[in-house]
């Protein structure tokens, strides 16, 4: 079939750098005479049918923009068949022949069930913060927020300096630790708790009393939201309990971490994959990921990768716990 109109939404969690990837899609549309419709609000908006056209001039603006001109949401609705349904009549009603779906791995999932079950021709881009979609070594969105966690931590280690406090930087991550370890290693931090590895509290509590004694009057210790009981504050009621000497402070980064100006690697890599998905579209790929390996694009199945998880380099598990205790 040949494709003449492809719809585009940004689905899930919204990262820096959508409104660069969309920028791309449309930019290489444009040029091969293929139209493309906004899908607004991710696959909610697609069950109401909300459609928007794009203007190229308008979102070459927003490419250094964090959030999504196409707006998000994080759809329950689209797990059901009768929804899914739904969706493919908007679908067809609007004379959409294709979709680029640019989400993290629930919307990759729906993505596939969708392109299966109603054989729409469907090419996925992978984007979170969280870095932890398998078949690519980076998702977009992840380096933005990596720079605005090293950034606070920076502030936050004048602060622990002047007052010679431990200070506990909660960031996200949801099960994986990529903010966290690259973050700890970037930012020099003193310790680095992730979900990947099992913390042995009491070496860890030995380090940092080790640490205090050689003179390291200030600490900072970066843990992942879900990588000990309660996060950040559960690991601040550990310290408190174990060595009440200590003052301590904790800092939820929370959503400052998913705004904000996308990198220039963010806007590289999101203008790299968008461009190959409308490519690989018009090529008759369907149903895979647009993705980098080893700097190199790649287009593995969707089956293939939904499912699995994006694990952390072993490698630079050990750097970690050779600069810093982990
Ligand atoms: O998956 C991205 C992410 O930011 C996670 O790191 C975090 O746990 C979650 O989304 C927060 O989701 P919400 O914005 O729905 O609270």
């Amino acid at each position: 079939m040949e494709i003449k109109t492809i719809g585009v939404m940004t689905s899930g969690g919204d990262v820096p750098g959508l409104n660069a990837a969309i920028h791309a899609i449309l930019h290489t549309a444009n040029k091969k005479n293929i139209r493309i419709i906004g899908i607004t609000e991710g696959f909610d908006g697609l069950i109401d049918g909300k459609f928007s056209s794009l203007d190229l001039h308008a979102v070459r603006q927003a490419m250094d923009e964090g959030g999504t001109i196409l707006r998000t949401s994080r759809s329950e609705r689209f797990k059901h068949f009768k929804w899914r349904k739904k969706a493919n009549e908007q679908l067809k009603s609007k004379g959409i022949d294709a979709c680029i779906v640019i989400g993290g791995n629930g919307s990759l999932k729906g993505a596939e069930v969708f392109g299966r079950e109603f054989k729409v021709p469907l090419i996925g881009i992978p984007k979170t913060i969280d870095n932890d979609i398998y078949g690519t070594d980076y998702a977009i969105g992840f380096d933005t927020a990596l720079n605005t966690i090293v950034e606070a931590t920076d502030k936050i280690r004048d602060t622990a300096d002047a007052t010679s406090r431990i200070f506990i930087v909660e960031v996200m991550g949801r099960k994986s630790g990529f903010l966290a370890l690259y973050s700890g290693i970037a930012s020099g931090a003193d310790v680095i708790i992730i979900p990947e590895v099992k913390t042995n509290v009491a070496d860890m509590l030995s380090y940092i009393e080790h640490n205090h004694k050689i003179g390291n009057r200030s600490m900072i210790l970066i843990i992942t939201e879900n990588a000990l009981p309660d996060g950040g504050l559960g690991l601040k009621k550990i310290l408190d309990k174990k060595l009440p000497e200590y003052e301590s402070r904790v800092t939820i980064l929370g959503h400052i971490q998913r705004g904000g100006r996308p990198s220039a690697i963010d806007r590289m890599l999101a203008n790299r994959l968008g461009h190959y998905a409308i490519t690989a579209l018009l090529k008759g790929k369907k149903s895979v990921m647009v993705s980098i390996l080893n700097d190199k694009i790649k287009y593995p199945s969707l089956a293939a990768i939904c499912d699995k998880k994006h694990s952390i380099n072993k490698e630079m598990i050990e750097l970690a716990n050779r600069l810093s205790f982990l």
